[in-house]
């Protein structure tokens, strides 16, 4: 066990602007060869804890740790005494003693932050019905790739205000830069994650509630799932209904500046947020912000067990 406290990273707006830098730095120097090729992470575990589906962040936790030099571990919870109702408190303190981090990937905010509480190594947030913030630093990492810094830039964000919403708005405040939201009324991000960002001396969240206003004139134009894991399945056609005009497509895209890209943390529904045509076209970068979720998560790793 360790005596000082963890470094966790558990949402965007817990970090200064300078810290979240430093840690896509990292992931930057990782992705070019520049630093990691003597293995700096041998001989520690990560857990990675999943309540949820997943892809990318399942792979790329698993690859990135391996690329590290050390080992990841699936705790899915059919398979652990989790899921027969031992507490998150208790399956924290338990796994403390065994791997040097833990990943989760859940539901409520609140299993990630007793996680975190009870854990006595770094806990990472892989997603909780309210924020994405490892998505979030594979983003801009992906946009500033592609357009240089993100700061001063407009990106809007066309849809459902959900858990990625939530995460984009913390990053416009400690990245700072203009994040203009487009979604129905009803699907507003949480009112104290708007709030939050009001009260923030970096970034600009505005929101915007005619679509094609939203998208003039941006650097970036992002969507997502119209329908994401946390959400009731029986809400489905209201969600679809009101969400129809946030669709993002050819003619939507028009509006934003022509070198704007247009992204997207993936899985996409084709057809539903976003059309073949834009997905696919030439200012998608959906496959680059995809891979970098490798590079941006070994940072995090890198930031969270060297320290
Ligand atoms: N973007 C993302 O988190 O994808 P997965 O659900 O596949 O992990
Ligand atoms: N908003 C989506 C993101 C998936 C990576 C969901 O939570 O399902």
């Amino acid at each position: 066990m360790t005596s000082k406290s963890p470094r966790h990273f558990l949402d965007l707006d817990r970090f200064t602007g300078a810290t979240l830098r430093e840690v896509l730095d990292l992931g930057r120097a990782l992705k070019a060869g520049e630093v990691g090729a003597d293995k700096p992470l041998a001989g520690k575990a990560l857990a990675m804890i999943f309540e949820k589906p997943s892809t990318r962040t399942r792979v790329s936790f698993e690859v990135g740790i391996r690329q590290l030099g050390g080992e990841p571990i699936v705790l899915e919870p059919s398979g652990t005494q989790l899921g027969r109702g031992e507490t998150v408190a208790d399956t924290a303190r338990v796994l403390s003693r065994y791997v040097d981090a833990i990943m989760i990937r859940t539901t409520k905010e609140e299993k990630l932050l007793e996680l975190a509480e009870y854990a006595s190594v770094p806990v990472i947030n892989g997603l909780t019905d309210r924020t994405h913030p490892c998505q979030l630093m594979a983003d801009v990492l992906t946009f500033e790739e592609h357009r240089g810094p993100i700061t001063g830039r407009v990106v809007a964000w066309c849809g459902d205000g959900n858990n990625m919403a939530a995460s984009w708005v913390h990053a416009a405040a400690r990245f700072d830069f203009e994040l203009r939201l487009a979604t129905p009324e009803a699907l507003r991000p949480p009112a104290d994650v708007l709030e939050w960002a009001e009260a923030q001396s970096g970034g600009r969240v505005v929101v915007v509630p005619d679509v094609e206003k939203a998208v003039e004139g941006a650097d970036c134009v992002v969507t997502d799932a119209w329908v994401s894991m946390g959400d009731d399945i029986g809400d489905s056609i209201r969600r679809h209904n009101l969400l129809k005009p946030y669709q993002v497509d050819a003619r939507l895209m028009d509006k934003a500046k022509p070198d704007a890209i247009f992204m997207h943390c993936l899985p996409a529904h084709r057809g539903e947020e976003v059309t073949d045509e834009v997905i696919d076209g030439p200012q998608s970068v959906v496959w680059d912000e995809a891979e970098n979720r490798l590079h941006a998560q070994k940072g995090i790793l890198l930031w969270c067990l060297e320290s």
